[in-house]
């Protein structure tokens, strides 16, 4: 049976083509919308809904076409119905529940989280069951145990902004392009470490939990009234980017520790970040256990994370569509999603 996976939460449009008989993933292809959005400093949620209806039925076409199959080989389709911004999220369950109304197949709605976290069974080399998954994203900044399809813990997250965030509003403040992250990490390359000490927020509160919207006001504090320089923009972006990766090995290190697991997956923009790697390889070997990196076009926003998490849920029994569910659900816990467990 074919599956096909739709993602639309974001800025990302994200299609892909699954063979379940097979457990193989034909085809996929990402629309990112970052160019679009580059000239606002961020994500503009109506623009980012229109491009979606503009390019999910042209990528549907190319990822058909590239896997050499029909639409009418398919029987199950998979989209994101949240969390994410209500418009964009519309798009793809629009165009999810038409395809799957006309061909009459049921269509699954996914928690994008879930996609994420079983991601990591996708990639060349794939972490087993049971890990630990470090989310650090522009929207996300999570720590969840991971022991199953289905079975998730919620071991920690960012009170205010996520990484990704923290990282492309610092760039902006520094004067750096968008998104911010791969600008202000290659500026930070040039920088002195220890020449400005920012804080590391929360990275001693005894739970898992983040926060870094103070560090970004460290970070206007320091710059307020200064002369910019390259000298000085390089040696304040190497002060950030300490800091941020102090507090995610910090803590990783913590969940390592709680759970006792001896694998860490680390997914989502952030962790394409050469300092964080580096700094968690060093501290996993130190410490015994083992950091998986899935290709990046795995971590970030995709539709074959989609396919694949609807795949795993079929065969794990959990993928019972509701009758009349055309539904999107911006605000989405992942312990409201049925067969998924989070702390009491
Ligand atoms: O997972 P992702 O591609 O997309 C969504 O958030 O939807 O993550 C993008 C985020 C942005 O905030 C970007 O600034 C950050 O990941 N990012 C990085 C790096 N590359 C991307 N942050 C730090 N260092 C990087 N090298
Ligand atoms: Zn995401």
């Amino acid at each position: 049976m074919l599956i096909l996976g739709l993602e639309s939460s974001c800025d990302e449009t994200g299609i892909a083509l699954y063979d379940l008989g097979a457990m193989r993933l034909l085809a996929h292809a990402v629309h990112s919308q970052v160019a679009m959005h580059e000239a606002y400093g961020g994500v503009v949620p109506e623009l980012a809904s229109r491009d979606h209806i503009r390019r999910i039925i042209p990528l549907a076409r190319e990822v058909f076409g590239r896997a050499g199959c029909d639409v009418s080989d398919l029987g199950l389709v998979a989209y994101t119905e949240g969390p994410g911004l209500a418009g964009a999220l519309l798009v793809g369950a629009s165009f999810a529940h038409a395809l799957a109304l006309a061909l009459r197949v049921p269509a699954l709605g996914i928690h994008h989280l879930e996609g994420h976290l079983l991601s990591p069974l996708l990639s060349a080399r794939p972490a087993g069951f049971p890990f630990v998954a470090l989310l650090v994203s522009g929207g996300h900044t999570q720590l969840m145990r991971v022991d199953a399809v289905g079975r998730y813990l919620l071991l920690g997250e960012t009170q205010d902004d996520a990484a990704g965030e923290a990282f492309d509003k610092t760039a902006k403040l520094l004067g750096l392009g968008y998104p911010g992250g791969p600008a202000l990490s290659q500026v930070a390359l040039r920088g002195v470490s220890g020449r400005y000490r920012l804080p590391r927020p929360m990275m001693d509160s005894g739970d898992l939990d983040f926060s870094f919207s103070g560090l970004k006001t460290a970070v206007l504090t320091l710059v307020r009234g200064r002369e910019p320089s390259e000298e000085f923009t390089a040696d304040v972006a190497r002060a950030f980017e300490d800091a941020v990766v102090d507090v995610l090995v910090a803590k990783c290190a913590q969940a390592m520790d709680a759970t006792g697991l001896a694998r860490l997956v680390v997914a989502g923009g952030v962790g394409a970040n050469r300092s964080l790697r580096a700094a968690l390889d060093a501290r996993g070997k130190r410490c015994g256990f083992e950091v998986f990196y899935p290709e990046p076009e795995l971590c970030t926003d995709n539709g074959a994370m989609i396919a694949f998490a609807a795949a795993l849920r079929v065969n794990a029994g959990l993928a019972a569509p509701r009758r009349n569910a055309f539904t999107v659900r911006p605000r989405w816990e992942l312990g409201e999603a049925s067969g998924i467990a989070e702390p009491p």
